[in-house]
Formats: structure tokens, sequence, C-alpha cells
């Protein structure tokens, strides 16, 4: 595990489509400490990786997460940017994921919950977490600052990130009030005295996302961050 964990966006998602099991192996294989994905609910309450409410964009198929059943969406091809070789792809599910990728490796799990809300999302992935054993690598992490609460409600130890962009004016009490192990800012926006309060105070600080070297320099050389997600890991060579 590094000092400052290498995080990759949607797997390694600069060369091979986002939020496949192929995607997370191959940022497992160069070397990286953690993979975010994101989590939606099908029509029949399985909890499935992908980032979009739809599936237009990143599958041959068409529709909303939501209005599918499982069944229907295994039926489409997730290898939208049709590399040569890896065949069809389908959406993995959450325990999928969980089941391949190597247990060294973190999982930083992003509960998409706007605009649509997933009742009971927080409860069908910490079952999963649970049964899995995994609970003790994960983060879960989301925009919707009520899923964290409402996970820690379930479950005390389950680690929580939150995740913001733009500017806080009560930044500290939301953190506080959260009880978040991490903060997740996008980094066009940080605030480097909030980020230097969050370490100070004992959390742990994920920037996303790095798009060149020299921002992932300027983390580490500011000592305001813990790691950073990226899409390309070969950013993190040579610092
Ligand atoms: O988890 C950080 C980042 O992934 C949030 O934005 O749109 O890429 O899911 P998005
Ligand atoms: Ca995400």
């Amino acid at each position: 595990m590094s000092e400052f964990l290498k995080i990759a966006h949607r797997g390694y998602s600069h060369i091979l489509p986002e939020n496949t099991i192929p995607a997370f192996l191959k940022a497992a294989e160069c070397g990286a400490d953690m993979i975010e994905f994101d989590v939606h609910l099908t029509k029949d309450g399985h909890a499935v990786v992908i980032h979009d409410n739809d599936v237009d964009r990143t599958s041959n198929g068409s529709g909303n997460v939501k209005d599918l059943t499982l069944r229907e969406l295994k039926k489409f091809d997730f290898n939208f940017l049709k590399i040569h070789g890896l065949g069809i792809l389908s959406i993995p599910t959450l325990e999928e994921v969980i089941d391949a990728v190597p247990d060294n490796v973190l999982l930083n799990i992003e509960l998409k919950n706007c605009p649509h809300k997933y009742y009971g999302i927080e409860e069908i992935v910490i079952t999963i977490l649970k049964k899995k054993n995994s609970l003790n690598r994960a983060i879960i992490s989301s925009f919707d600052h009520f899923a964290l609460e409402k996970a820690k409600e379930l479950a005390n130890d389950v680690k929580t990130g939150m995740l913001y962009e733009g500017g806080w004016i009560f930044f500290q009490d939301e953190v506080r009030h959260l009880g978040a192990y991490s903060i997740h800012p996008a980094i066009d926006t940080i605030d480097i005295d909030q980020l230097k309060w969050a370490r100070e105070h004992g959390l742990r600080v994920f920037p996303w996302v790095a798009k060149s070297t020299k921002e992932i320099i300027f983390l580490k050389h500011n000592n305001i961050a813990d790691g950073v997600m990226v899409n390309d890991l070969t950013l993190f060579n040579n610092i």
C-alpha cells in the first residue's frame, strides 16, 4: 500500500471501459491501492456498477437502470470503447466486483442517489459488504449526505466519504455531523485550509479527479491529501 493512495477512478478508465471488471483488474495489476466506482439499483433491487442513471452512453442498450431488471441489463454489452479482444462485457453487480478485485485493493463505493433516489440502497450495499467480509476495505461515498448518515446508522463501523464540490460555509459542521472517515472534494474547487483542517482532525482527503502529474505533485507538496483519484494511473509514474 502506497503512503499516498493511487485511486483508479471507475477502474483504469483511461484505457478500458469504465466501471467494468477488466477496468478494475487492470487497475489492480497496475498498482492501484483503491478503486472508485458507482452503484445504482436495478428495478428488481440489485446493486449494479455503472456511472450514469441510464445505460445509453456506456452500452449498446437503452433505458434507465431503475426501470430495468438485472436480467434485462445483463443482455447489454458495456464494451462501449470497442476494445478488441475484450469481447462482450456485461454490467457488473456489486458482488461480482467485490469477488473479482484482489483483497488488498480498497473499494470506494459511490452511491448514486441523485436525481433518482434509490430507497434502501444503503442497506443493500452494507448487507453485501458484510456478507463478503469487505466492510473493512470499503469507503461508502456519496454526494447525498443523507445516504452517508443512513449508512452510519445502519453500521456504525462503516467508513463514509463526504463527496462534494464548491464552497461550503458550514463545512466543519457537516463533516462532524456525518462522522465521516474521509472527504472527497472536486479537485478544481479545493479549499486548502479546509483540507488542512480535515487532515489535522484525522480525516483522510481523497480529491477527484487529477488530470495531470502536476496536480498530484501540488497535492503532495502542500501535504493536503492522502491520495487522489485518476483515470490514468501513469500520472503517478516518476513522482
Ligand atoms: O467519487 C468521485 C467522483 O467519481 C464523483 O463524480 O461524476 O465521476 O461520479 P463522478
Ligand atoms: Ca463516481
